[in-house]
């Protein structure tokens, strides 16, 4: 009798043990399967000319601003020259507006003759001599968004032009699609033939963007063909627009947060730092949450016109380990509490990043308590542990036992980020 019981003990606790590791394993493994092209194993990191550069095909008028090879090798230079590529952005992405209005005779895209006179594959040379990789743009529909030629018909050739061409990331875009089974046969086929090239190149899609409008899309399916995802409208270089994408992005997190993982991102659009339309605190927002989001970091800027402080925020080296952690698991947020968000993701080695939001929008700063024990799944400071404040300046805030309490002053529209880890 007492054996049976023991052994019964014996087997709940075998039992317990079994399910902890299962629930372990399975937290820290994404539940689906990534696009199987070994790429985005963190999120991509570079540049990408659309919020700041748009459709600019005057080269007349605005020779520095238009959309030409010009632009591109000067940014080439200086994601060198000033620190950008060394930070960790190595992609430079050409997006709308790069092609001649037809195809060639054999039915192939080809750039703009007089703004790109030395075509793709010789951009995409000068950029591989930079140690940078290249990106493209083109549409699953019959035009692009702005009405240059789609690749409805033609994803077999375009991939192999791209893969000729030695491109090494391919935006595609979802306008003048004509159903939602077009849309989502184009999506795959892209993927499939890009594949099929045998070069590697990161497919980044805007699929569940134009499939919200009609149903909720199957983020499970879409991770099997994209490395990104565009889930919300595009980004626009002002508060309103960044706040508005923040706001999709929890209200929508039950969806989209465990879908995320190495190989495979949520992309919620350009960094638009160093631009016109944020001011610093707002700034500091959008860094903080694209590293607790885990989102591609793809600045749509000027990099020749850049103030330093805009610089050293994008280029903050504490920030972007939080952006790339191998851990690869998306922050999410934990709870609104008297006009402040609290947001929080785990990294590897059992730290956390915590961004501690203001909603306010009127007044100055403004000071927000919050009980450690209640961050990171109660774990994070369970004994205790030493919090880094990262942004908006790097600040050692010491150690913190479980039942302690972090103080923190927000400005209107401002984050602070903080970086949790166990004490060794
Ligand atoms: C769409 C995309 C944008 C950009 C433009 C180009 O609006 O969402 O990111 O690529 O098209 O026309």
């Amino acid at each position: 009798m007492v054996t049976g019981k023991l052994m019964k003990l014996g087997q709940r606790l075998g039992c317990v043990l079994a399910l902890s590791v299962l629930a372990l394993v399975l937290w820290s493994v994404p539940g689906t399967k990534a696009l199987d092209n070994g790429l985005a194993m963190t999120p991509t990191m570079g540049w990408l000319h659309w919020e700041r550069f748009m459709c600019n095909v005057d080269c007349t008028e605005e020779p520095d601003s238009c959309i030409s090879e010009q632009l591109f090798m000067q940014m080439a230079d200086l994601m060198v020259s000033d620190g950008w590529k060394d930070a960790g952005y190595q992609y430079l992405c050409i997006d709308d507006c790069w092609m001649a209005p037809t195809r060639d005779s054999k039915g192939r895209l080809q750039a703009d003759p007089e703004r790109f006179p030395g075509g793709i594959h010789h951009l995409a040379n000068y950029v591989h001599s930079k140690g940078l990789k290249l990106g493209i743009y083109a549409d699953v529909g019959q035009k692009t968004c702005a009405g240059y030629p789609g690749s409805f018909g033609y994803y077999d050739i375009d991939a192999k032009t791209f893969a000729d061409w030695e491109v090494d990331l391919l935006k595609f875009d979802g306008c003048f699609c004509d159903s939602v089974k077009h849309l989502a046969d184009g999506y795959k086929h892209m993927s499939l033939a890009l594949n099929r090239t045998g070069r590697s190149i990161v497919y980044s899609c805007e699929w569940p963007l134009y499939l919200w409008p009609f149903h909720k899309p199957n983020y499970t399916e879409i991770r099997q063909y994209c490395n990104h995802w565009r889930n919300f409208g595009d980004i626009f270089d002002s508060w309103q627009s960044v706040k508005g994408i923040l706001d999709w992005s929890s209200s929508n997190q039950d969806t989209i947060v465990d879908v995320a993982g190495p190989g495979g991102w949520n992309d919620p659009d350009m960094l638009v730092i160093g631009n016109f339309g944020l001011s610093w605190d707002q700034q500091v927002t959008q860094m903080a949450l694209w590293a607790i989001m885990a989102a591609p970091l793809l600045m749509s800027n000027d990099l020749r016109h850049i103030s330093p402080q805009a610089k050293a925020l994008l280029q903050d080296k504490d920030v972007i380990a939080i952006n790339q952690d191998i851990l690869g698991k998306q922050g999410y947020l934990l709870r609104k509490e008297d006009k402040f968000e609290v947001w929080e993701r785990p990294l590897s080695n059992l730290a956390w990043a915590v961004a501690i939001r203001s909603l306010r929008e009127i007044g100055g700063p403004h000071s927000h308590t919050i009980s450690v024990a209640t961050l990171g799944r109660a774990a994070a400071c369970n004994p205790a542990c030493l919090i880094t404040q990262l942004l908006p300046v790097k600040k050692e805030l010491g150690l913190f036992e479980w039942t302690s309490a972090l103080k923190m002053q927000i400005n209107p529209t401002g984050t602070v980020l903080v970086r949790i880890k166990k004490p060794s």
